[in-house]
């Protein structure tokens, strides 16, 4: 597919093209029993569809690799099929892995030539708005090899020596300074290459992409996130994600 046609905001200094991975495989525990977190529903659709949709409203994403939880392939692929997505963007469909990075991996795998850049984007961060998409990839065509949205922390953040048993009186050990830390969210963009490198030589178990390119030496830059990009997780982020989606549309009636 060729995109040489359209117009492909925001404006970079070479024609890249560029793909996202969306890691969809978990089970999501920590929301409790039911479906498949990513099959869940927000606001009547699956969180997967407010994915992969926030990801193609971008008009530089070209193609959309959704890892599916791995008996699910089939499953996903239908609710792609039932579901209104821009014409102008390719989907595929690969099963998942036992942790996210190898999920990660097995979309990385099947992703076609042709694509100079990566994001890789959380199902479960339906609501992240275009802005914040754009952003990232303008900053990996800007030079840098991996960026992440980032967001100042309102809680202060203690270091402490883990109890081994749950619920035990931990010892606080350190105070990071506030200010120099950040919560990091998705989508997180990466030149291609170096994110292959990088799922193909760092081994360790780590809980983002950027810290696999990181662990290559390279610099990670964070650009400003959103406060809607946040993480469904626990049952109380599905209240505040249906109550954006109400403002969103009550806003959009205006
Ligand atoms: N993920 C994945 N493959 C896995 C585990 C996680 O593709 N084996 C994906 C999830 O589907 C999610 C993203 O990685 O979109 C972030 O993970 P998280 O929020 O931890 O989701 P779950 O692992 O599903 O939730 P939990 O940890 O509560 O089980
Ligand atoms: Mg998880």
């Amino acid at each position: 597919m060729s995109d040489d046609s359209r117009p492909s905001p925001p404006a970079g200094p070479s024609a890249t093209r560029t793909a996202a991975v969306i890691p969809a495989a978990g089970r999501g525990v920590r929301l409790g029993p039911g479906a498949p977190k990513a099959l869940r529903a927000l606001g009547g659709t699956p969180m997967l569809i407010h994915a992969v949709r926030a990801m193609a409203a971008s008009r530089a994403v070209g193609t959309v690799v959704v890892v599916a939880p791995p008996d699910g392939a089939a499953e996903v692929r239908s609710l792609l099929d039932a579901h209104a997505l821009p014409e102008r963007t390719d989907f595929l469909v690969v099963p998942g892995g036992q942790t996210r990075q190898e999920s990660v991996k097995l979309g990385l795998d099947a992703l076609p030539p042709g694509h100079d850049i990566v994001l890789v984007h959380d199902a479960a961060r339906p609501l992240v708005p275009v802005d914040t998409v754009d952003a990232v990839i303008e900053a990996v065509r800007d030079g840098a090899p991996a960026v992440v949205p980032a967001l100042p922390l309102a809680d202060t953040v203690k270091q402490v020596e883990p109890a081994g048993t749950p619920g035990e009186p931990e010892p606080v050990v350190a105070t990071p300074e506030r200010a120099l830390l950040r919560a990091v969210q998705t989508p997180q963009g990466f030149d291609r290459n170096t994110l292959v490198r990088a799922h193909e030589t760092v081994t360790g178990e780590v809980t983002d992409d950027a810290a696999m390119v990181e662990q290559l030496g390279l610099t990670v830059v964070a650009v400003p996130g959103h406060e809607e990009a946040f993480k469904v997780t626990r049952p109380l982020d599905l209240v505040l994600a249906e109550a954006v989606l109400a403002r969103r549309r009550l806003n959009d009636g205006f």
